[in-house]
């Protein structure tokens, strides 16, 4: 098999290149790569051609088996500023650059309000906002060298319906979105661009155990225009769209699919 090489530069045609490079092959890292979301989203970027890297504290394994060669998996804490630079130029090393960072790694655990301990607050922060954070910071780098690049952050629908039992979780998701925005800012100059996705309740693991517990993955249909559970490949569209070639223009964005439950 004849490989194609990496581009270092950007497509021509301007910041969104046209389609002329619809079938370039990036380097993609995506936290959470172990289940869920990630694990689909580390699939359909491979299933395009990309290579990815995979970071989490859990075994991902399965992500691997069903990925194949194109997957390499790399444990690292996202709250940790030295195992995420570790984990970023393992990346590089392995596969020559980096140029698509998905920012997925996230937890939700419900919290009534009051019952909420400044440290479930702060762990919700690290997590959902430190991450992101030390990822894009470790990755940007290789992402300027490369003068292409795409941060997908995975926000949450609740940003725009700020559901009682989520505050924390809801506020963290909202720092995401304004994260997007001004770093969108910070590196337009270098052909990056960042966006965030704002998925509504979908069909995980984790969320059967927690927020789709007792009826709520029903209860949630119910409030959407489309009146479907959300699978995860129901955000693999949206994905691949924002990190394509020829989205260059689409910056600062922060883009809700969840069946129509809030609309902005
Ligand atoms: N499933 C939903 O309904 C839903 C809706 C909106 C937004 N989201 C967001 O999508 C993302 C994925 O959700 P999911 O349902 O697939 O959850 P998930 O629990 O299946 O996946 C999250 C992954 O992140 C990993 N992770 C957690 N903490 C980590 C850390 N400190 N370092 C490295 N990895 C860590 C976990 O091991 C797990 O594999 C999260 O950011 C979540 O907030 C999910």
């Amino acid at each position: 098999m004849t490989d194609t090489p990496f581009m270092s530069g950007p497509p021509s045609g301007g910041a969104s290149g046209g389609t002329s490079g619809a079938g370039t092959r990036r380097v993609a890292l995506v936290t959470g790569a172990a289940g869920g979301l990630g694990r689909e989203f580390a699939v359909a970027l491979a299933a395009r051609g990309h290579r990815i890297a995979g970071l989490d504290l859990a075994d991902m394994s399965g992500t691997g088996e069903l990925v194949g060669d194109a997957f390499h998996p790399v444990r690292a804490d996202v709250t940790d500023p030295e195992e995420v630079e570790a984990a970023v130029q393992e990346t590089a090393d392995r596969f020559g650059g980096l140029h698509i960072v998905v920012n997925n790694a996230g937890i939700y655990p419900p919290l009534e309000f009051e019952d909420t301990a400044l440290e479930d607050w702060r762990r919700i922060m690290r997590v959902n906002l430190d991450g992101p954070f030390l990822v894009a910071r470790a990755a940007l780098p290789h992402l300027k060298a490369a003068g292409w690049g795409r941060i997908v952050n995975i926000a949450s629908a609740v940003v725009f319906l700020g559901p009682p039992d989520l505050v924390a979780y809801t506020t963290s998701k909202a720092g995401l979105v304004g994260f997007t925005r001004a770093l969108a800012s910070a590196v337009g100059a270098h052909g990056i661009t960042v966006n965030a996705i704002a998925p509504g309740l979908t069909r995980t693991a984790t969320a059967a155990r927690t927020t789709g517990a007792d009826g709520g993955f029903e209860r949630v249909r119910d409030l959407q225009v489309v009146r479907a559970v959300a699978e995860p490949g129901d955000l693999v569209s949206t994905l691949l769209y924002v990190c394509g070639e020829g989205s260059g223009f689409l910056t600062g964005q922060t883009i809700n699919v969840d069946g129509g439950s809030a609309m902005h």
